[in-house]
């Protein structure tokens, strides 16, 4: 499935603007990480679109969260390898290679960005790693971003923090235009 009609789905699926645009955020982080790994960066941005496509339908039943948006995406036929990455963000037995590992802590990342992005009024561009840094230690700022998730990217992906949130500035730059960030 091309982005454009991978992006359709994910508008047609959301009710909420505010979800859309989370989608769209981790489409963005995870792309750049797959590209920083070799691997193939459309399957990890689909990955990413859709990790939360059933959020506005599940939000409620954690327990179906992500499953529901496996059955879409099958009957969709989209990839099995972007529906075990989808699974594996809400259920932790799918998380069996990196780009299902990445999942978790590129959700976490791209909630924290979209936060730090949101109280500039460059908005994405020129986002500095130190500022985002800081705005990870002050648990008061973005309090529904999960620290320990992020911190993840050091032992399932091997990237310092620093690393890491350099290439989750740099993927959601390239989403900006999407989601007006
Ligand atoms: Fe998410």
């Amino acid at each position: 499935m091309n982005i454009e009609d991978a992006r359709a789905l994910a508008r047609s699926k959301t009710d909420k603007d505010t979800t859309y645009r989370h989608l769209v955020s981790v489409e963005g982080v995870m792309r750049r990480l797959g590209r920083h790994f070799g691997q193939d960066e459309e399957t990890w941005a689909l990955t990413g679109l859709f990790h939360d496509l059933d959020q506005d339908q599940t939000a409620d039943d954690m327990k179906r969260h992500a499953r529901l948006a496996a059955e879409w995406l099958r009957e969709a036929g989209v990839d099995d390898l972007v529906v075990n990455g989808v699974l594996a963000h809400a259920h932790p037995e799918y998380q069996t290679d990196l780009m299902s590992k990445a999942i978790v802590a590129a959700d976490a990342v791209a909630g924290l960005l979209v936060a730090g992005a949101l109280v500039r009024p460059e908005r994405s561009a020129g986002m500095k790693v130190s500022s985002i840094r800081k705005k990870l230690k002050e648990r008061a700022f973005a309090p529904g971003v999960n620290r320990e998730e992020i911190a993840l990217a050091e032992p399932n992906l091997g990237l310092s923090l620093d690393e890491f949130i350099a290439l989750g500035i740099e993927g959601l730059q390239e989403v900006a235009p999407e989601i007006g960030l």
